[in-house]
């Protein structure tokens, strides 16, 4: 398809479908099908970029690899071998971000009936997540190996774009920023050179009575976060 549509498309369909994808932690092992998942990703390469350079560059992993990503990555974290492609610090959020994230890990560990000061609990969980929470598949999204931040905007594009294709052919999903610091264990697991890392995204169906699957995470006021001028 070329051009651009005039076509009005139903804000009801934009609101259930931007409104209905959630994070979702916990799956059931049921596969996706294959052309389900070949559908999805190339709605999702429909995606914006800077001068429609595309430069994202996606792996998609089920079955038997998946498998020994996933060990791989428990294996990492065992021996806390951390290599992040993008760096992070420890001050990066300021208060009212903080404020944000607190808020959220709240809800979270609350759903999952892990106490706040629980930090043995709470570690066990982020190691659940490198089990990509039980789904069958996981998408790793990375860069060219010599993106900087701008170049993060294109794949920020990307990774939405594909959450929401997920979502309209109804396959749950998370994205995992803590994926992006084991770029060297997946790299090496993968048999992958070059490329930097900034998340993956565990995809299957959801499984709908897991209770952190129904977690209320809410969203600043408007007025918080956009201001409109003239
Ligand atoms: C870049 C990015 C990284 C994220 N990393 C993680 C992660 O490592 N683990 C996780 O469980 N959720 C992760 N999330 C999911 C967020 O926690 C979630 O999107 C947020 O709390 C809002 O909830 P919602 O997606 O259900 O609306 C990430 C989301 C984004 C966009």
């Amino acid at each position: 398809m070329t051009g651009i549509t005039t076509r009005n498309y139903s804000p009801d369909h934009a609101e259930e479908l931007i409104r209905g994808r959630r994070a979702v932690r916990s799956f059931r092992p049921d596969l996706v099908p294959d052309s389900t998942m070949r559908a999805v990703f190339s709605l999702a390469s429909a995606a914006p970029s800077n001068s429609n350079t595309q430069p994202w560059s996606v792996e998609v992993v089920s079955g038997a690899a998946r498998d020994r990503l996933s060990e791989a990555l428990l294996a990492a974290h065992a021996q806390q071998r951390l290599s992040v492609d993008f760096p992070y610090r420890d001050d990066l959020y300021d208060e009212v971000h903080q404020r944000r994230r607190k808020d959220f890990g709240e809800a979270m560990y609350g759903a999952l009936g892990i106490g706040r000061e629980d930090r043995e609990a709470r570690d066990a969980y982020n190691a659940e997540s490198l089990r990509f929470y039980g789904a069958p598949h996981v998408a790793l999204v990375f860069a060219p190996s010599n993106a900087d931040a701008r170049m993060a905007a294109d794949i920020g594009m990307y990774g939405q774009t594909l959450l929401l294709a997920m979502t309209a052919y109804g396959i749950a999903s998370c994205p995992q920023g803590l994926l992006g610091f084991y770029g060297d264990a997946i790299r090496e697991s993968l048999e992958i050179r070059g490329g930097k890392l900034l998340f993956g995204v565990s995809f299957g169906y959801a499984l709908e009575s897991a209770p952190v699957n129904h977690i209320a995470v809410g969203r600043a006021e408007l007025g918080e976060t956009t201001r409109f001028r003239a």
